[in-house]
């Protein structure tokens, strides 16, 4: 039988802290390695075969940690993406990032967009980037919008179904994560994605971010193709 590889497979990607204080180093050093997970990960993506891999980069919620610390991680945003251009155009890479974008700085924005838009045309891999995203506020800021375009015309939102609502979250036309990973033996979504993983496989493991690169990834991937998704439903 063929192997089930998930179509997405989304990443709480945590314990870079930890991996850093266990070796007496500041936090943002596990912030740094984290960066190479980032990298091994996405390639081993490409490589499984997966369409899909979205990773949770920074929540709402992470704004309020202290300055240094936001600061650190929001430039490593900025400069890791510069300097994976090349590998995106090279592996047809397509690049967006998601989340309360207004919270960013304009430069930083404006760099996204532009990495947007250079990846636009890749097909083979879609990598997202959860950032200053939380669950509760997608879902907000949808029912806004959708209660906006609605405005005048009441009487037709008793014609609305879910997948008209999932058309104004920030992930529309990206199917649900099959798959979430969360690192760092935590056993909680954090305010991720709380709509959209309604019906996703969840793998936690002790293991720190840091740590998590190829071989972790596959033994999830593996965990996966076990997994019986019944969808309520019986056999
Ligand atoms: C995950 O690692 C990265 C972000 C949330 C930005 P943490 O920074 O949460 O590391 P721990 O959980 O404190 O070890
Ligand atoms: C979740 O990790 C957010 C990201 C991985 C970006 P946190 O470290 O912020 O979550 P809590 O505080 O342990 O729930
Ligand atoms: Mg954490």
């Amino acid at each position: 039988m063929e192997k089930r590889i998930p179509r997405h497979v989304s990443m709480i990607m945590d314990g870079n802290g930890r991996w850093a204080r266990e070796r007496g180093k500041e936090r943002v050093y596990g912030h740094f390695e984290g960066v190479e997970s980032v990298r091994a990960c996405t390639e081993t993506a490409v490589e499984a075969g997966v369409e899909y891999l979205s990773l949770f980069a920074f929540s709402e919620e992470n704004w309020g940690r202290p300055e240094a610390e936001v600061t650190t991680l929001m430039e490593l945003m900025a400069s890791s993406m510069i300097n994976e251009r090349d590998t995106f155009m090279a592996n047809g890479i397509r690049f967006r990032v998601l989340g309360n974008l207004s919270r960013l700085s304009e430069k930083l924005r404006a760099a996204i967009d532009e990495m947007e838009k250079a990846t636009s045309e890749n097909t083979r891999l879609t990598l997202i980037i959860f950032l200053s995203y939380s669950g509760k506020w997608d879902i907000m800021q949808a029912a806004k919008r959708l209660a906006a375009d609605y405005a005048g015309r009441e009487d037709e939102m008793a014609g609305l179904d879910i997948s008209s609502f999932d058309k104004y979250l920030v992930t529309a036309g990206i199917p649900d994560p099959d798959l979430i990973v969360r690192t760092s033996g935590e056993q909680r979504i954090s305010n991720y994605l709380l709509w959209q993983s309604a019906y996703s496989e969840f793998y936690f493991t002790d293991i720190l971010w840091p740590d998590f690169r190829r071989e972790q990834f596959l033994a999830a991937i593996e965990d996966y193709a076990g997994r019986d998704r019944r969808y309520g439903k019986v056999k």
